[in-house]
């Protein structure tokens, strides 16, 4: 197990563990040479490691996908605190406690797995049930589907985000239903369940959590919609139409265009999903950017949220 992790290093401490690298560059330095930029990261956040001395001999250990024994110092720059590292080794995967880089859910798996089923009896329509049962019951999907991430980086990543993610939208979205009552409620219950299915293919969650290869070149919205359709179309007599806005409600979940959805929402049940899947990402990465930065008043800029986030005082 490790003793030092990114949370809970301060300025002035001397480092001595491992550490996985997630990324490196090489840049030029001022006065000639270069030097070396680390992306340090363990399962409770990530710090940047640069070295100094030695970058060129250094740099061929330092490969990304790697776990480095880091020596150094922390120290503060321009606000932010970072490793000055003065060497580092390889260490092989077999000699990694997985859960010091894996971060997971608060919460307990098996109760919010139970607790997505009991919105299964909202499913009225006999088609969809099958279709959400025809997933449900396939073991190997069903455990991917608990353990699996919600993002790489930025929102729910760790082990059962996916899992959290669909359950608060699923909570959300009883309010929807009770302030729109004439909304189609089997429908969009439908879509939340499946609107990320395709994130069991995105991400690999072993040693750390990424992409893989297919995700990084087709993405969940397209991963998922082939799932999707794959099953309907083992379902005798699912109605075309069905089949029509139940795949867009996942190709549209995304919103807009930019946001990775080949098309924006063309009624209420899609327009909803993308807004549930809206509220539950930027709130956790909200609450996320704030439990991450204490001890400062603003974190630096976020990319997704599009502004510096303010961390209000604590009672
Ligand atoms: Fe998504
Ligand atoms: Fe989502």
């Amino acid at each position: 197990m490790k003793k030092q992790y990114v949370s809970d290093l301060k300025a002035g401490q001397l480092v001595q563990d491992i550490f996985y690298l997630a990324n490196r560059e090489i840049r030029d330095r001022k006065g000639g040479g270069s030097f070396l930029v680390l992306e340090l990261s363990d399962r409770t956040g990530s710090i940047s490691g640069k070295v100094w001395d030695n970058a060129k001999t250094l740099s061929l250990q330092a490969i990304p996908g790697q776990f480095l024994k880091i020596s150094g110092s922390v120290r503060e720059y321009s606000g932010s605190i970072e490793i000055a590292v003065s060497d580092l080794t390889i260490i092989p995967y077999d000699q990694i406690a997985k859960d010091d880089f894996i971060p997971k859910s608060q919460y307990n798996r098996e109760e919010l797995f139970a607790e997505l089923k009991e919105y299964l009896i909202q499913i009225t329509n006999p088609f969809l049930s099958k279709l959400v049962n025809r997933f449900l019951e396939d073991k190997e999907f069903v455990e991917q589907f608990k353990l699996a991430p919600g993002a790489a980086r930025v929102h729910h990543a760790y082990l059962g985000g996916l899992l959290e993610h669909t359950v608060f939208m699923l909570r959300l979205s009883k309010t929807m239903a009770k302030v729109y009552p004439k909304i189609d409620y089997p429908l969009l219950v439908t879509g939340i369940i499946l609107h990320d299915v395709g994130k069991v293919k995105e991400y690999v969650y072993d040693k750390v959590i990424d992409h893989t290869l297919e995700g990084r070149l087709l993405g969940h919205i397209v991963q998922g919609y082939e799932m999707v359709s794959t099953q309907i179309d083992e379902i005798k007599g699912f109605p075309a139409e069905l089949r029509r806005v139940l795949l867009h409600m996942i190709l549209t979940h995304h919103g807009h265009l930019e946001f990775g959805s080949p098309k924006t929402p063309k009624f209420v049940e899609a327009f909803l999903l993308h807004m549930l899947d809206y509220i539950d990402a930027r709130a956790m990465m909200f609450q996320e950017a704030t439990e991450k930065n204490k001890g400062v008043k603003w974190t630096e800029y976020h990319q997704f949220l599009e502004t510096n986030v303010y961390i209000k005082d604590q009672e």
